[in-house]
């Protein structure tokens, strides 16, 4: 099954079941995850910084594409609540703009 790890949060290696976002994975594996506008692809709160494995996402929702043009979303980012992981491993953080201030994050 594709693993998510997300190195500032403990318990990561994440699996992420086919068909799923990164998002509903991360929640399912019991971690709160900011995500104002309801995984809609509305606010970009729900981002993660990719560190490796990019490639192997889902190409880009329609929502990305719009808030990577605006600006709103850095080029190593995907949004949680779209990015989808057919297969493979991929690692990243929670950037600073998306902590939660209850969650204790490592390193
Ligand atoms: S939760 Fe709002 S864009 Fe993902």
């Amino acid at each position: 099954m594709p693993l998510l790890t997300i190195e500032n949060l403990p318990g990561s290696p994440i699996m992420v079941p086919a068909g799923g976002t990164l998002l509903a994975a991360i929640q399912a594996a019991g971690h709160d995850y900011r995500h104002a506008c309801g995984a809609r692809g509305r606010c970009t709160t729900c981002r993660v910084r990719v560190l490796a494995g990019a490639e192997l996402l889902a190409p880009l929702t329609e929502a990305e594409q719009r808030y990577q043009a605006a600006g709103r979303l850095l080029p190593a980012e995907r949004l949680t609540c779209q990015a989808r992981l057919p297969a493979g491993e991929v690692r990243g953080r929670v950037p600073e703009g998306g902590k939660l201030p209850h969650v204790i994050y490592l390193g």
